[in-house]
């Protein structure tokens, strides 16, 4: 309004100049107004883009109402705007816009501060969309202060930005980067629950090998990131002495192995060959229960090289600390060997501890065992144990079709829960394998042959940047 006052003087001025002389007349017309700040917004947009790669998680629902919220009330903002752009009658039109935006401000304020309510709860986690908000805030309240044309080109990066905060909505749900942490401090909690079978397959060799491992590397060698790892007890269903590889998910499912087998040694078994199917695949190297000892064997798949370490005097192998449930045994479990966020880990059990599972870190350059904790759970009740996060988990067998998550140990506060009662939706009886992969935190069995994995489900919402 102010410029189209200073244009209408400035006419009639040069109309007034034009009949007194003749002579053309030049007329400067100042803005007095502050200029749009447009790349403020537009860096807000980009770091509202970026929010993207910064949030994860399940449990981000609250998060994604309030935004829900935010993103109407960004509608209803533009609406009004242009609705007011159509009755746009000059003066009225500045003063009666600034009431409206006011009102959104009252309440997209609310929603901050609702959403700021929530980074009580979890606060690393939304600490970044907070300060983008408050910045979306600042810059809605700089709004205010320009004249009404300004306002209508402000609806047009409201728009923009709504488009963003979609953009940030959907990101929420990306899948996250493991975590390389230190056991301890994991800051994605318990496990709260998992999903159903996310992959079911009998791979390469349908019916065929009732013991065995299966898995990602959760450290992989440059390249090797999307491989898949397989290993089957093909003499006895106790021993093998290969593992096969796999270039991706799919691979292992139609059952093409290019990369092939990686061979420990021609003979099975024999010293340093792998007995019994909890193994697991980390940094490139295969840890496993050695060949008729009670040692760990570390097998480096680019080198071919094994070095051994062995377990505590007392350490019960040869099937004589095997996990269990009412009906049977399963030979050869003598050693677990897990993974998770902080690396390796190894469950077995000795005559010291009655039988009682027993818990070490292994760590590596030197392998050598790392701390060692004692609980009160008894082997023979558990079918399998694996670790998440720095928590030790056990489950036993409930019936043909469910497992039960019933046990779990932290390593950070030494507290035992008996009760952790999480069920697993089983595609066949005997869970003889069970391991945790940080990478895609996923749960991957082996079932009688067959191949299962479930998304795990973490309390905490796993924040990439800690
Ligand atoms: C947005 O990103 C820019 C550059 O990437 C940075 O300087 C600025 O501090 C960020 N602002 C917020 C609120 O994150
Ligand atoms: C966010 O919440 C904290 C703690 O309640 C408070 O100190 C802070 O002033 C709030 N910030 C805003 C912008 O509301
Ligand atoms: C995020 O995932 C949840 C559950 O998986 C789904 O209901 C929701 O629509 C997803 N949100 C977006 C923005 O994709
Ligand atoms: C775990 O998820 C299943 C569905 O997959 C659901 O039925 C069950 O109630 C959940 N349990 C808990 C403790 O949230
Ligand atoms: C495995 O062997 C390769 C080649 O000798 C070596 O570069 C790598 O560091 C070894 N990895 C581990 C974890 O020992």
């Amino acid at each position: 309004m102010k410029l189209n006052v200073v244009v209408a003087l400035c006419a009639l001025f040069t109309l007034t100049q034009q009949a007194s002389s003749g002579e053309k007349c030049t007329c400067d017309v100042h803005n007095t107004e502050k200029e749009f700040p447009h790349s403020k917004l537009k860096t807000m947009e980009n770091n509202v883009t970026d929010c993207n790669n910064q949030i994860t998680s399940q449990k981000v629902l609250e998060l994604e109402s309030l935004l829900l919220g935010l993103e109407l009330r960004l509608d209803q903002l533009k609406e009004d705007v242009s609705v007011l752009e159509k009755e746009d009658d000059g003066q009225l039109y500045g003063v009666l816009s600034l009431y409206v935006i006011e009102n959104e401000m009252v309440e997209i304020n609310q929603l901050i501060d609702k959403l700021n309510g929530t980074t009580l709860r979890h606060q690393l986690l939304t600490a970044d969309s907070f300060h983008q908000l408050e910045e979306l805030r600042i810059e809605m309240q700089e709004l205010e202060e320009f004249d009404t044309m300004q306002v209508v080109r402000g609806r047009f990066d409201n728009r923009r930005l709504k488009n963003d905060l979609n953009l940030c909505r959907i990101g929420l749900n990306t899948t996250a980067a493991p975590l390389q942490l230190k056991y301890g401090t994991c800051p994605l909690g318990h496990v709260q629950n998992i999903t159903g079978p996310r992959v079911y397959t009998q791979g390469e060799y349908p019916g065929s090998y009732y013991y065995g491992a299966w898995g990602r590397d959760p450290k992989p060698l440059a390249g090797k990131e999307s491989w898949y790892w397989l290993v089957m007890l093909t003499s006895s269903n106790a021993y093998s002495h290969y593992v096969r590889l796999y270039s991706g998910l799919s691979a292992l499912i139609i059952g093409v192995s290019v990369p092939g087998n990686v061979q420990i040694h021609p003979s099975n078994p024999t010293t340093n060959t792998i007995q019994g199917p909890n193994v697991v695949l980390y940094g490139g190297v295969l840890y496993y229960n050695c060949f008729n000892e009670y040692s760990i064997c570390h097998f480096n798949l680019t080198s071919k090289r094994i070095t051994k370490l062995q377990l505590p005097k007392g350490t019960r192998y040869n099937s004589k600390g095997n996990f269990c449930h009412l009906e049977t045994c399963y030979p050869y479990t003598d050693l677990d060997l897990a993974t998770d966020e902080s690396g390796v880990w190894v469950i077995y059990t000795t005559n010291q501890d009655f039988g009682n599972l027993v818990l070490s870190k292994v760590e590596d350059e030197p392998l050598r065992l790392g701390q060692t904790w004692h609980t009160s759970v008894y082997k023979q009740s558990v079918t399998n144990t694996f670790m998440a996060c720095g928590i030790l988990y056990a489950t036993r067998y409930v019936s043909k079709n469910l497992e039960e998550i019933f046990y779990s140990f932290d390593t950070t506060t030494g507290k035992e829960n008996f009760n952790v009662g999480i069920f697993m939706n089983k595609m066949a009886a005997n869970v003889l394998s069970l391991n945790y992969s940080p990478v895609d935190r996923m749960l991957h069995a082996y079932c009688d042959t067959h191949m299962v994995s479930y998304k795990v489900l973490f309390e905490l919402l796993g924040n990439e940047f800690p």
